[in-house]
């Protein structure tokens, strides 16, 4: 967090209206006491997303995005907490008093400085005479002497230099290790990279948290090493090369997703520059939450192998699962964009992405892999996997289009794809109604109840109290830790409302299991009857389950006297159930 108080942020929120916020950036139209607009967290036509100027909230019906104008702001525009602050400050005309980017005090600057000097370490070996090799190596491989600046490309050397002159300079061995940049066996400290090119790789919003390291002098395995997972550096939710291509990303409205850090330099370094690498293949939940609030068309573009080949219909699908707009790029001839670049150059990178398929043609084709189509099992096998993967597409024309080509390619009747599709679909539909029963089912017990107390502790003092004299703590950790965080937050505030402790929940580790209450629970007019009834469910829920753990002791108690405490143990609970009375 920055150094901002929660008061002066509240000062902030309070002095902006939520409804102008959004409205700046998304129409919204009142109905009632609301507001409703397209959300633009997701892809949609209707305006599902409400705006309550009373409440100081926005929330999705759709896609359940939901937060104060903070929130929003973040989102929206795709900046940081702070950026989000200034921006609103500026909109409250306290602008003077909010100089944020000089006094912001960042959680881990001791780190990220740490950090830059190690890179400016690193970047200076290179220009040593011990870098001679290395820079030959990068001359070799056709990278300028501007993209190695621009990419603060630098070089670790070996006997441990890294740590002599870090220790010298005071840093502890345990932040060194900490952050994986030493290691320790017995009383030996080594340096973690040596003799290896180093790249650096920054979060989402610049720092430098860790390095990605090729060998050079001779193979070495693994050919890159990269900085192990730290609290700094956490592999799966970053991109390389996000921080410097998201304007141009933003811009563009779109972004090239690449494999590995040097296809992403080489694009760039040829002026192509909304590009980001996944660092590897798969694509995990983070990674694509940053791709989403680009919001911009993705271009997969992996490496022309197998696994690349592999990795395009698992990354698709999981974008497509996602919502998120995409199409598919297959280069040829070379083995990955990098190779690609040096071969055909900067136009034929453009042409191919000019002309990107959609993923369903690629899953057409993907799909062909390892089958013989004159052989009537393997054709039924294909048929059906085409039509599997049609199944989660929502543009009725395209599959329309495809099961007519399927028909007419294969010589099938349109009639039976046509059924055996809308079988599939009802299938679909019918596991999906399942599922989310199930998970309904699952949170009905406690968990459903514990969330809407907290819900409504967290729009009013007068639930707080509620809770506090009628029920004073929740049977499960994640509801206690969030109570706590709402008794912290109002003891600190002596007030509460929902829009101010959205930005104090931020700072918590409990954010998102706040958010996925919010989002998951309907607006309805909060009484303290009804909170009431919620406590008195849950006592009774509590209270079933306590009986239902002292039956089993029972079942399994051979001690007589024991057996008798413990019946008489259960009938006084069952008989505080009904005794229940407020
Ligand atoms: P590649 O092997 O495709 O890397 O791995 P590359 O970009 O073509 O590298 P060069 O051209 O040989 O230098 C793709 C990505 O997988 C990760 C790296 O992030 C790399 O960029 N990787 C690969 C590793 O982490 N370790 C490895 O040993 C290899
Ligand atoms: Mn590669």
């Amino acid at each position: 967090m920055t150094f901002i108080s929660q008061n002066e942020l509240n000062t902030i929120r309070s002095n902006v209206s939520i409804v102008d916020v959004i409205s700046s950036y998304v129409p919204l139209t009142q109905k009632g006491k609301n507001f409703f607009g397209v959300c633009p967290f997701h892809e949609d036509h209707s305006p599902s997303m409400s705006v309550s100027e009373e409440k100081q909230i926005y929330k999705c019906f759709s896609c359940g995005a939901t937060g104060n104008v903070f929130t929003f702001v973040e989102n929206y525009l795709n900046v940081s907490f702070a950026e989000a602050a200034i921006i609103l400050a500026e909109k409250a005309g306290l602008a003077l008093h909010w100089d944020l980017p000089t006094k912001r005090k960042v959680k881990y600057q001791e780190e990220y400085d740490l950090m830059d000097l190690t890179l400016r370490f690193y970047q200076n070996n290179l220009q040593t005479e011990e870098g001679e090799k290395a820079r030959d190596y990068l001359k070799e491989r056709g990278l300028l002497e501007d993209t190695i600046k621009e990419f603060s490309i630098g070089l670790s050397l070996s006997n441990h230099l890294f740590y002599t002159l870090f220790s010298k300079k005071g840093y502890k061995d345990s932040l060194l290790q900490d952050l994986g940049l030493i290691t320790k066996s017995k009383e030996q400290v080594y340096d973690v990279f040596q003799n290896r090119i180093m790249f650096p790789i920054h979060d989402l919003e610049g720092h430098v948290v860790g390095f990605t390291a090729r060998c050079y002098l001779f193979d070495m395995t693994p050919k890159y090493l990269n900085t192990r997972e730290t609290y700094l550096f956490k592999k799966g939710s970053i991109l390389f090369n996000y921080h410097r291509a998201k304007e141009t990303i933003r811009i563009h409205k779109q972004v090239i997703v690449v494999e590995g850090n040097m296809d992403a330099i080489r694009l760039s370094s040829v002026g192509i520059k909304n590009v980001v690498a996944l660092m590897g293949t798969s694509l995990t939940r983070e990674q694509m939450e940053a791709l989403k609030k680009l919001r911009s068309q993705v271009i997969l573009m992996l490496d022309n192998d197998t696994a690349g080949e592999t990795a395009t219909f698992q990354v698709g699908n999981l974008l497509e699962e996602n919502s998120i707009p995409f199409s598919v790029v297959r280069l040829s001839g070379e083995k990955d964009p990098d190779a690609y670049v040096l071969k055909n150059g900067a136009a034929a990178i453009l042409e191919n992405v000019k002309n990107a398929i959609s993923f369903l043609d690629f899953k057409l084709n993907y799909l062909k892999k390892n089958k013989n189509l004159q052989d009537a099992s393997d054709l039924a096998d294909y048929i059906k996997a085409v039509l599997q993967s049609l199944k989660n597409n929502s543009d009725t024309i395209l599959k329309e289009v495809t099961l007519q080509k399927l028909a007419n390619d294969y010589n099938i009747s349109y009639a039976v794809l046509k059924e055996q599709l809308g079988n599939e679909e009802v299938t679909k539909k019918v596991v999906f109604k399942e599922k989310s029963q199930e998970v309904k089912k699952m949170k009905s017990t406690y968990e459903k109840l514990c969330e809407e107390i907290l819900y409504y502790m967290m729009h009013d003092v007068v639930f707080i109290k509620l809770y506090q004299t009628k029920l004073g703590i929740f049977p499960t950790k994640e509801h206690r830790l969030i109570a706590n965080e709402i008794l912290y937050y109002y003891e600190t505030n002596k007030d509460i409302q929902l829009a101010d402790f959205i930005t104090y929940a931020e700072t918590t580790a409990m954010y998102t299991f706040i958010m996925d209450i919010l989002s998951s629970i309907e607006e309805k007019e909060l009484t303290e009857s009804a909170m009431l009834e919620l406590i008195r469910r849950l006592k009774k829920k509590m209270k079933e389950q306590e009986i239902e753990k002292l039956k089993i002791e029972l079942k399994k108690e051979l001690d007589e006297n024991k057996k008798t405490a413990l019946a008489l143990k259960i009938v006084e609970i069952k008989g505080s159930v009904s005794d229940e009375d407020y």
